[in-house]
């Protein structure tokens, strides 16, 4: 039995989703069979999100650097992509769940594209859960989108340069209507943020595992959560401010 504290629960749970290959090669498994074993670990932790009361959970499905893989893996990873969006559509509308994305999904293969509009606009008015999958996602080159957005901005007259600040940073970031995540958890033990979420996680705590991705199941991911729930977060200031606040 976990010993959750629902009172204390990450209100953002972000996931950098690593191993998939390395799980099947420990199997003498080709890396596709470990992408379709890493989904059946996205049904899970998605199901347990939802069981535990996280409001948002965003999954590293595919990042910009992935569009550098074979082309059979890319392929192997959108239809995938594709099936798991169809074969979990009921379960979302069932459970309350809306699915977003985040990322330049203008460059996914075009049905890929057709499927993720239709489950946005199915799901647009669940309110249970944000499931946000980053497709075609990096973190630089959302910067480099959201400096875009506000040059256009500053150069329609709309806003001057002074009016720049965190505030309107976040508003024009992929993730703006998003909190930033409280905890983020990265599988396969690799002590490396990989351009996901940068600007976001300034403050958030880290759960980084050995285990990799096809194994990281239910009774782990509540496990990160407790232990995400025994630190201490200070937000830069220290321990006795904070007690005094709670006074
Ligand atoms: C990392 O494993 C994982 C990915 C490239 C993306 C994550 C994809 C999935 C979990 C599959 C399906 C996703 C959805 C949303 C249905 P890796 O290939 O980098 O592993 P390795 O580092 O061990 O080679």
């Amino acid at each position: 039995m976990s010993s959750i504290d629902p009172e204390k629960l990450p209100k953002h749970v972000a996931i950098i989703m690593d191993g998939n290959g390395r799980w099947a090669k420990k199997k003498a498994f080709n890396r596709i069979r470990g992408h379709e074993e890493g989904a059946k670990s996205v049904r899970e932790i998605v199901r347990t999100s939802r069981e535990t009361g996280i409001r948002w959970l965003t999954l590293y499905a595919f990042s910009e650097e992935n569009w550098k893989r074979p082309a059979y893996e890319i392929k192997a990873l959108m239809k995938l992509l594709k099936s798991y969006l169809k074969g979990e559509l009921e379960e979302m509308l069932e459970n309350n769940i809306r699915f977003q994305t985040i990322g330049r999904t203008g460059k996914l293969p075009k049905d890929v594209q057709e499927t993720i509009r239709q489950t946005l606009e199915k799901t647009a008015g669940n309110k249970g859960m944000t499931l946000s999958l980053a497709l075609s996602y990096g973190s630089r080159q959302e910067m480099v989108d959201t400096v875009k957005t506000l040059a256009r901005r500053v150069q329609a007259g709309e806003i001057s340069p002074e009016d720049i600040n965190e505030k309107l940073i976040g508003s024009a970031l992929y993730t703006a209507d998003m909190p930033d995540p409280d905890l983020l958890i990265r599988t396969s033990g690799e002590y490396r943020v990989s351009n996901f979420l940068l600007w976001q996680i300034a403050y958030t705590e880290l759960y980084i595992t050995p285990t990799l991705w096809p194994e990281f199941r239910k009774e782990e991911y509540l496990t990160a959560i407790e232990e995400y729930q025994k630190r201490e977060r200070r937000f830069g200031a220290t321990s006795d401010q904070l007690a005094d606040k709670e006074r």
